[in-house]
């Protein structure tokens, strides 16, 4: 078997001039579809604008306004948001227009339950606006993706700004938040008993640590450590930690490889990283040294299918691929040799594969109801 640390790229065979000529051209089939297809692309097309006013209504506290304070007018709002009142209006008719905003008649617009949830309360389960937020600090310093194409060198996960990190913790934490104390962990054979009593727990790639902070809170008598090797994280994570009044919490600004190999944690998490990571392998490895041999090993990462072309009909294909190539790919190729697995690379295969190879043998996968996610409880 070979192991997984060459890029994934290397292990595609080989194509020929003679291959390039027999499948282009003539040997693509015509489907004749262009109005489906014209349609499909203009939805994308569009897609993009909705998710630019999205942001901006994020950004600039329109969503929240209108939860907090209930249906208004344009001027209504825009005098709550401190904004001018023709921006506002285009803004709530593009918003109505696209669904996302309730037009209730006579100048005035409301946000339903549900819109409400998905983008103005942000400790709703639902919370989706951080994930648009996500997509446009990816978009910033666009050149570096030219270079990306040219050299195949991507971008360390800090050069993405400090907002990157904030908005990928807006994005992960209001699902993780309701389920990972609540369903996840009483799901993980043994773990809650061990953390009521008093264990030592890490969540290694923590980003701003939200993941972290949650089980800290419900399970006091134990100790929690927090890695990550972004420095934007961990101020990000430090942060957070000094707002929760905790002190059974430390972050440490750490590569996962720098983990002590002294059999030490009943818990280690890594949350939506190891595809990230320029050497997950290595990741792997410190793990498996720093885990307890009665441990357990959380991995939450992507749900990609085993393959690349089983992908093409993931429903989340071109939103995943879209992320990895604006982002995931690039962290993860960041030094001479990384990996880059991309945000879909850790199928279920590769991390069983992967995980064996840094000496794990347990591996039990666990379906939460999550559209994006895998989880994996992976044991010594
Ligand atoms: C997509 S973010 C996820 C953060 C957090 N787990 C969450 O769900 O919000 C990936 C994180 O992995 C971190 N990371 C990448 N490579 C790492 C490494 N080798 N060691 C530690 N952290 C790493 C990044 O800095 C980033 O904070």
């Amino acid at each position: 078997m070979t192991t997984v640390t060459e890029r994934p790229s290397q292990e595609l065979t080989e194509t020929t001039d003679e291959d390039l000529t027999e499948t282009t051209g003539e040997d693509v089939p015509e489907t004749g579809d262009l109005d489906d297809l014209g349609e499909r692309a203009v939805g994308y097309l569009m897609g993009a604008a909705v998710s630019a006013l999205v942001c901006l209504g994020d950004q600039l506290g329109l969503y929240r306004a209108l939860l907090d304070t209930g249906p208004a007018t344009s001027r209504e709002l825009a005098a709550r948001a401190g904004l001018d009142e023709r921006w506002v209006r285009e803004w709530l008719h593009g918003q109505a227009g696209a669904g996302l905003v309730r037009y209730l008649g006579e100048g005035r617009f409301g946000l339903t339950r549900e819109q409400a949830a998905l983008l103005a309360d942000e400790d709703d389960p639902a919370f989706l606006a951080g994930g648009f937020g996500v997509l446009f600090d990816l978009f910033q310093g666009w050149e570096r993706l030219h270079d990306s194409f040219r050299t195949g060198r991507g971008t360390p996960y800090d050069d993405l700004g400090p907002e990157h990190a904030r908005d990928e913790s807006r994005f992960s934490a209001p699902w993780m938040r309701a389920n990972l104390v609540p369903v996840i962990l009483p799901d993980l054979a043994g773990v809650t008993a061990k953390l009521t009593a008093g264990a030592k727990a890490a969540d290694v790639g923590c980003g701003a640590g939200r993941a972290l902070l949650e089980m800290a809170a419900a399970y006091p008598r134990s100790e929690f450590h927090g890695y990550d090797s972004s420095a934007e994280a961990i101020r990000l994570a430090e942060r957070n930690l000094s707002h929760s009044g905790l002190t059974n919490v430390t972050f440490h600004h750490a590569e996962a490889a720098s983990l002590e190999p002294h059999a030490s944690f009943d818990l280690v998490l890594t949350w939506d990283c190891l595809h990230d990571m320029t050497d997950p392998a290595g990741a792997m490895r410190a793990i498996r040294g720093a885990i307890d041999p009665d441990g357990t090993w959380l991995i939450v990462d992507l749900a990609g299918r085993p393959t690349p072309e089983e992908n093409h009909d993931h429903p989340l294909a071109g939103l995943l691929y879209g992320f990895s190539v604006l982002d995931c790919l690039g962290c993860g190729t960041s030094v001479e040799g990384g990996l880059g697995l991309g945000t879909l690379g850790l199928s279920e295969p590769v991390a069983r594969q992967m995980t064996s190879e840094a000496g794990f043998t347990r591996f039990t996968v666990h379906d939460f109801d999550n559209p994006l996610n895998a989880f994996y409880e992976v044991r010594a």
